[in-house]
């Protein structure tokens, strides 16, 4: 009789899903399992949770044919929301030195730079959403990304990531930000760069207006 023991060592508890470390045909794994959400209807929660969990996988295979490092899917299984990546080694660019994230921006303008030219928006463009691998760095979690070319959907993506900064990393907010906008203008051209960012700001002020109110 052949017995099989799988491992799951869960690391992370998120809102939407679980992360659990495990192996995949012998390769170390990380497993993604969207979570039921109690207060939604059962029908219209397993709809949502089977879209985003086939959304994830290809927008990762998609993503990578643009010459960006995702991790590999390795198996989805849409009926139990779960999904099996490679694990990729090394820190998340939030845990990184000050002076290593001032420099990791760079390459995540270029790599949030590739993937709007490509009509893609992330969706959650946080510091704990990159890995760094000695001199790799590679872009996580594609559950909220969506295939967009308007400038206003590719703005949300940088509001987001200036508020990232501005949260987790305030001391370093100015630097990071122009090291960012300088990668991510290498890739998508000084006006479109600039149209941008121009969005951004009246992102901005349209905040400040509605907490005036
Ligand atoms: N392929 C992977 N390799 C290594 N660590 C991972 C991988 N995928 C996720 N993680 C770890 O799990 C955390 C949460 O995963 P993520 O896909 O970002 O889900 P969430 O939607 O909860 O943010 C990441 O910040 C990272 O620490
Ligand atoms: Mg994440």
């Amino acid at each position: 009789m052949t017995s099989y023991l799988v491992i799951l060592r869960l690391i992370k508890k998120g809102a939407e899903a679980d992360i659990y470390l495990t192996t995949w045909n012998g390769r170390k794994s990380i497993l993604k399992i969207r979570k039921r959400k109690k207060y939604r209807n059962e029908i219209l929660d397993n709809r949502i949770r089977t879209l985003r969990t086939i959304r994830e996988a290809k927008m990762i295979s998609e993503v990578k044919s643009f010459g960006v490092n995702t991790p590999l899917v390795y198996f989805v299984d849409q009926n139990k929301f779960e999904i099996y990546l490679q694990f990729v080694p090394g820190d998340l660019v939030r845990d990184l030195s000050n002076k290593m994230i001032i420099k990791i921006c760079e390459k995540i303008g270029k790599i949030l730079g590739t993937l709007h030219k490509n009509g893609i928006m992330h969706g959650d463009v946080t510091t704990s959403n990159f890995i760094l691998t000695s001199n790799q760095l590679t872009i996580l979690d594609f559950g909220l990304a969506q295939r967009t070319e308007k400038i206003e959907d590719h703005a949300i993506d940088l509001r987001l990531f200036k508020e990232v900064l501005n949260s987790a990393h305030v001391s370093i907010v100015n630097q990071a930000w122009s090291s960012f906008l300088s990668g991510y203008g290498k890739i998508v051209g000084a006006s479109r760069k600039e149209k941008v960012i121009s969005q951004v700001s009246d992102i901005e002020k349209r905040g400040r207006y509605a907490n005036v109110v």
